[in-house]
């Protein structure tokens, strides 16, 4: 049994000034994941919140290039742990891609190598207090975001899927994963929910929609909001912009403030 004097592992006292944790996770790769954890992260320092910014996903760290951070700017204290980049009044980040020597090339690393570089990763950064902590996970629910969310003890999960129905089935598994981990689920974002033509208006369900909120039903947990495509979300994504910065009145940014307001109400009462 654990001493009340036993120093405890780096992780927890590297943490534990963080109020709540906030895994951005998906069963699948590409379905908006980081734009979700970036402009949630946005959204909350707007609300006045102190956010870290945490991207982990080893093989496609791509919230800096999102949010326009170089590489550079990236120091170290007296003890050699990285200090977060502060990219904003309330926000700071820390992305593998700080870590990886050239952003083209695919980590190859093997699985336990990985994980230690991973676990180091997380060990050595100096945060502050803060409000909030959103992680971008790696895409999926095999090994390796399994492992990292392991090392985040008591972090809400979120999840994020598109409404089509393979991208449904990976909404059961990310449910399982939460489950599995005894991960409490903020909710699920259904996100690229419909198109909204720039030119005429007229909204169209490509990939359908509303099958995110049926699955939110089934399992009985909080469905926190469609995200359309927007054409605008991906200009922003790309010249390292957030979109609810830039667009602060667009009926998307409306979206994330009223995604926000859901996940303040479960952390404070979970
Ligand atoms: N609601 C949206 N409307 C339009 N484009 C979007 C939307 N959400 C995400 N995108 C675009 O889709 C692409 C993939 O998004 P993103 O990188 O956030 O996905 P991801 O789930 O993090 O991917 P990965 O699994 O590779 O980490 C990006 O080009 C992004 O700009
Ligand atoms: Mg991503």
């Amino acid at each position: 049994m654990a001493d009340e004097n036993d120093t405890p592992p780096t992780m927890e006292v590297n943490l534990e000034h963080i109020k709540h944790k906030i895994a951005v996770m998906s069963g699948k790769g590409g379905v908006g994941k980081s734009t979700v954890a970036a402009n949630l992260a946005f959204t909350l320092a707007w609300k006045g919140y102190s956010v870290g910014l945490l991207d982990v996903d080893i093989h496609g760290p791509t919230i800096p290039k999102m949010l326009g951070v170089e590489k550079e700017n990236l120091t170290f204290d007296s003890d050699n742990k990285m200090i977060p980049v502060k990219i904003s009044e309330k926000i700071k980040l820390v992305s593998m891609a700080f870590l990886l020597e050239d952003e083209d090339s695919p980590v190859i690393w093997r699985g336990p190598i990985k994980m230690g570089v991973i676990r180091q990763f997380l060990e050595d950064v100096r945060w502050e207090e803060l409000d909030y902590l959103i992680i971008d996970l790696p895409p999926g629910t095999g090994d390796e975001p399994l492992n990292i969310a392991q090392m985040l003890p008591d972090s809400y999960a979120l999840i994020v899927s598109t409404p089509q129905d393979v991208a449904l089935l990976s909404v059961r598994k990310s449910i399982n994963f939460a489950k599995m981990l005894n991960m409490p689920i903020i909710g699920i974002i259904e996100n690229m929910s419909g198109f909204a033509c720039p030119h005429c208006g007229k909204r169209s369900d490509i990939f359908k929609t509303g099958g995110c909120e049926q699955a939110a039903n089934e399992f009985k947990l909080p469905f926190l909001g469609k995200v359309p495509i927007d054409s605008k979300i991906v200009e922003t994504g790309d010249d390292g912009m957030p979109f609810v910065l830039k667009y602060k009145e667009l009926p998307s940014s409306k979206i994330f403030e009223e995604i926000v307001d859901k996940v303040e109400n479960f952390v404070e009462k979970n």
